[in-house]
């Protein structure tokens, strides 16, 4: 693993953000795996000051979003459809229907599901962007005994629920199910790139980066992976040795 600290955010953002470009750049038709979350929001808004001043084109580039709420309509704020337009689609110029989240809102979440990898087969991720969760998770993968390989529906954990409450009016509000790609499917990119910040991520960074390959800590299963590279702030670092 290729593990980078940094001792500013600004310099992560852009770092983060001139991966993705460099990418953009050498293959204009590149396929992103695309995060949403708080960690996400500096590197896109990096992303498109890089693109503006370089004149990097989006028009050849395909995305697919790791997860999206079960419940929420597109126009609803906290959805990540909506995120992902606030924050990248609408200040690029990748074309609306090269980008692709999952659909919280399909009628058969089971067969958007199976559509969904059968999308992502297909399109071979170039590079895939991963923030981490408290609890270790990867997309909405959570920690569990067992893990799927593809896109599912997931109850999401409590903590889970109480750590995004912050984007929500109150915690009654933030959904209880999410649909996800599968750690699978993640692992199935060319290159990952994760990105934490901050002391509460520093002993799930460890676990993760260091500890035992487990269910237990989704991200750990990132130690298998033959192309990974993790940018943190020095806090998020803090607990490695
Ligand atoms: C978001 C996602 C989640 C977040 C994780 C960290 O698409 O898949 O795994 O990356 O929950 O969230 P933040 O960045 O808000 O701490």
């Amino acid at each position: 693993m290729d593990i980078r600290v940094f001792e500013d955010n600004l310099e992560l953002d852009t770092a983060a953000a001139r991966l993705i470009a460099d990418l953009v750049t050498t293959k204009p038709n590149a396929v992103l795996g695309l995060a949403t979350g708080s960690t996400p929001i500096g590197i896109y808004r990096s992303l498109v000051e890089l693109s503006n001043k370089e004149s990097i084109s989006y028009k050849g580039v395909s995305s697919y979003n790791l997860d999206e709420y079960v419940g929420l309509t597109p126009d609803n704020d906290q959805s990540y459809a909506y995120y992902m337009n606030e924050h990248l689609f609408s200040k690029i110029d990748i074309p609306l229907n090269q980008t692709h989240l999952p659909d919280g809102m399909a009628s058969h979440l089971d067969a958007f599901c199976n559509k969904y990898d059968r999308m992502l087969e297909g399109a071979h991720v170039d590079l895939q962007l991963l923030g981490l969760g408290h609890n270790g998770h990867i997309g909405f993968n959570e920690p569990a005994s067992e893990l799927s390989a593809g896109t599912h529906v997931v109850t999401l954990d409590e903590a889970t629920r109480e750590a995004n409450a912050r984007f929500f009016a109150s915690i009654d509000e933030v959904p209880t199910q999410a649909v996800t790609m599968g750690v699978g499917s993640i692992l199935k990119a060319e290159r990952i790139l994760l990105v934490v910040r901050g002391t509460d991520k520093a002993s799930i960074v460890r676990r993760a980066l260091t500890g035992p390959v487990t269910t237990d800590c989704p991200a750990s299963l990132l130690q298998l992976h033959a192309r990974v590279t993790v940018l943190l702030d020095r806090e998020a670092a803090s607990l490695l040795a």
